[in-house]
């Protein structure tokens, strides 16, 4: 399989309604993305994965597909995506989409067809109805969020949704299949067949068009009631076995880490984002809110230094354990949750995490706005079902790309109230303009970050990592020839590494370093971070 590219990717996450606005009309389209593929390439990242850009009536940000196979008007024409991604090609960087197939929009002309029948179609129904509802809970991965819905007619009876009401679960089947609920139907039933034709389909279309894979939204829970995602898995191995003859490049990244069932794995990588709590535990406090399923705790990547790198450790050797050479990604944060940037916390703190993030074995994925510490902007309107539940606002991380000090900071020639979303109006608020011109800027931070994993390949993806010391501050080899050190919290930390080497920092800010009989001595500031080359004697 030639997915090995991805071990080397630096990943960039690009929510196209708020990046980079070229007409005018307050949404980012995909013009203005062409137009600043220049900062990608300076930044140095060399994979974009956009969220959602088809077709939709974005009830749900786009996560709603009304047509699969055409880029969504606002956005642009599917001749603009091809030519963006030959230009983004040019400048070595890849483009992922993301694939939503769990289940369309209602407005998606399958659903439509359905719901104007009066009964089950005779060629297998795409989407799950039932007469009466069902009483059983189907709940997919996400606690509470899959359920019934009475048909707004003409079709009698209720269908099931994934997330929002105008979200229809696509039909792949079901795992198990009681004799009380006769309209379940088998994985290989004709509706499931059809679908999985047709997500076949939509993969051959795009990568055909030159893109290099997706990110699969709420992949494993494709097919409801499959105790460990079995089917759902086989479903996906499926589809890994043809773009292995078809598209052999092309990488599947899933929403999560994959659940391991025997056999061989479906997808590219494992995926380590904000909502699964390995992320969680390092840096998300709550800004945005909570999932039922989100356990308060205190971050480890926060001032107060109360938090704990154990639960993502656990994670981390988990996914290592169980196959050592498995790209993992780490995202710095994404259209979900909170920024990197939330609540108190400062630009000086950012160090740490962006260094830990650009040097830990995984492979990154940069928010797009993060890299310039943009704010997680609290009290933000429901647009297109951002605001989840009063206490779970998405809003705040999706407003707008922050790129200079004009109108609407850059991101577009709109008046303001016609924006996407406000943007950042903090007199001080960052830019990529303000940022490039500063040295000691986050930007150039990340920047310098990502040239130093790409000089020293032990930094990587591909090298082992060692943890040193779990607590404050957190210290690593790479490779075991490179040191790495963080301090997240405002605290000094000091730690006595046992490392006989003499150490050169390659990178850093607010450490020092001695060596000792016991080992080297490094002693951190509050909010300090190194990268350091051994050299044993
Ligand atoms: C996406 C969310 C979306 C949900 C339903 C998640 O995977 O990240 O933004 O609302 O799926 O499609």
């Amino acid at each position: 399989m030639s997915t090995d590219w991805l071990r080397d990717a630096v990943i960039y996450e690009i929510y196209p309604q708020s990046f980079a606005d070229s007409d005018g009309d307050g949404i980012g389209d995909l013009r203005g993305a062409i137009d600043r593929l220049d900062h990608l390439q300076w930044l140095g990242v060399d994979t974009i994965w956009f969220n959602p850009l088809f077709a939709s009536p974005f009830a749900d940000a786009g996560y709603d597909v009304a047509d699969y196979l055409r880029v969504a008007p606002r956005y642009g024409t599917n001749d603009d995506l091809v030519e963006l991604v030959a230009k983004a090609r040019e400048r070595g960087i890849r483009v992922l989409l993301d694939l939503v197939v769990g289940h369309t929009s209602i407005e998606h002309p399958w659903f439509q067809a359905e719901l104007n029948a009066d009964g089950p179609s005779p060629e297998g129904d795409r989407y799950v109805w039932a007469d009466d509802p069902p009483l059983r809970d189907t709940s997919g991965d996400i606690p509470g969020t899959a359920a019934w819905v009475r048909s707004p007619g003409p079709r009698p009876g209720w269908y099931l949704k994934n997330f929002y009401d105008a979200q229809p679960a696509l039909n792949f089947g079901w795992g198990s299949l009681p004799d009380d609920e006769p309209w379940r139907d088998a994985v290989d039933a004709p509706g499931p067949r059809r679908n999985r034709e047709s997500l076949q389909e939509i993969l051959d279309y795009w990568l055909s068009r030159g893109v290099s894979g997706f990110r699969v939204d709420m992949a494993f829970s494709l097919v409801k009631d499959d105790p460990g995602h079995v089917q759902a898995i086989a479903l996906w191995r499926e589809i890994r076995a043809w773009l292995d003859e078809h598209h052999p490049e092309a990488v599947l990244l899933p929403e999560g880490p994959e659940p391991r069932t025997d056999g061989s794995l479906a997808f590219s990588a494992d995926f380590f984002l904000v909502i699964f709590q390995a992320h969680a535990s390092l840096f998300d406090s709550g800004f945005a809110g909570r999932l039922p399923f989100h356990e308060p705790m205190e971050p480890f990547f926060d001032a107060r230094g109360l938090g704990t790198t154990e639960i993502f450790l656990r994670h981390w050797d988990a996914a290592r354990d169980a196959d050592p050479q498995r790209p993992i990604i780490m995202a710095s944060a994404d259209h979900d949750y909170d920024r990197l940037r939330c609540g108190p916390r400062t630009p000086e703190q950012l160090g740490a995490a962006w260094t830990f993030l650009l040097t830990w074995g995984s492979i990154p994925s940069i928010y797009y706005g993060d890299e310039i510490g943009m704010r997680y902007l609290p009290g933000m309107p429901d647009v297109e079902g951002a605001i989840c539940n009063p206490a779970y606002n998405r809003a705040g991380c999706r407003t707008p790309m922050q790129w200079d000090d004009g109108a609407n900071a850059g991101f577009s020639s709109a008046a303001a109230a016609s924006l996407y979303l406000p943007v950042d109006d903090a007199p001080d608020g960052p830019t990529v303009a303000a940022q490039r011109d500063d040295p000691g800027s986050t930007l150039n931070l990340v920047r310098r970050l990502i040239a130093l994993r790409r000089d020293v390949p032990v930094l990587g993806g591909r090298a082992s990592t060692d943890v040193v010391h779990g607590g404050y501050p957190f210290a690593y080899l790479r490779g075991g020839t490179h040191l790495v050190v963080v301090n997240p919290r405002q605290q000094p930390a000091s730690l006595t590494t046992g490392i006989a080497a003499a150490a050169e920092i390659l990178l850093g800010e607010g450490c020092t370093v001695s060596p000792s009989d016991a080992g080297i001595e490094l002693h951190l500031e509050g909010f300090g971070y190194a990268v350091l080359a051994l050299q044993t004697q």
